[in-house]
């Protein structure tokens, strides 16, 4: 089962400090995740990733947006996974929206982490806001990216229960570190067994 394919290859789309990338990388890399990763993609020039991801030996498409309309950027972005041979994308703090043009040539096959547990706290700061709402359990959701913010199919969500003292900022990092780095890993390997099993 955990055999590498050569015919599933990702690449993963980030735009900052790219910590869950570097999960997903590692389980790449361990063959947790039996696939390639071919490719990250970066859309902001000194994203902390970019250099993480090269000194892993990584191949890096920095590709900026600003001065761009959103579908020229995207034209960039489809050429070079036209050129990698990408199938299928992992989002890993990519702060960009898709366009329902670029979902459609990727249909099924783009997903995302989400620091909440969805449908609750879609947008930005999902996990501050559980804290600020008080929540006694928080967590993340991994999806297949639909065509609104933070919607679509759930694959896997992990939950933690939230510390009185610890803020919203201590429960985000736990988000992050404790829900987050251990959920993506496993959900990108839920999935690719479903992808095998419909196969056979
Ligand atoms: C994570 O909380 C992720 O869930 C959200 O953006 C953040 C990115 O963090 N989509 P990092 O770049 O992976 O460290």
């Amino acid at each position: 089962m955990s055999l590498k394919s050569p015919n599933l290859r990702f690449a993963i789309f980030a735009s900052g400090r790219g910590s869950n990338a570097l999960a997903l990388m590692d389980a790449f890399k361990s063959g947790f995740i039996p696939a390639e990763l071919a490719l990250i993609v970066a859309n902001i020039a000194d994203a902390p990733i970019i250099q993480k991801a090269q000194e892993r030996g990584y191949k890096v498409a920095v590709i900026t947006h600003k001065g761009l309309a959103r579908e020229q950027h995207e034209q960039l972005v489809l050429a070079k996974l036209t050129e990698a041979n990408i199938d299928y994308i992992l989002l890993a703090g990519y702060m960009r929206i898709l366009s329902p043009h670029f979902l459609e040539q990727f249909k099924g096959t783009v997903i995302n982490i989400h620091p909440s547990l969805l449908p609750d706290f879609p947008g930005l700061h999902g996990a501050e806001r559980q804290w600020q709402a008080g929540r006694k359990v928080a967590g993340a959701t991994v999806h297949q990216v639909g065509s609104g913010v933070d919607t679509g199919p759930i694959l896997l969500q992990g939950s933690i229960e939230v510390r009185g003292d610890e803020g919203a900022d201590g429960l985000a990092q736990r988000i992050l570190h404790e829900v987050e780095h251990v959920i993506y890993p496993r959900a990108v390997r839920l999935f690719i067994d479903r992808l095998i099993e419909q196969k056979n």
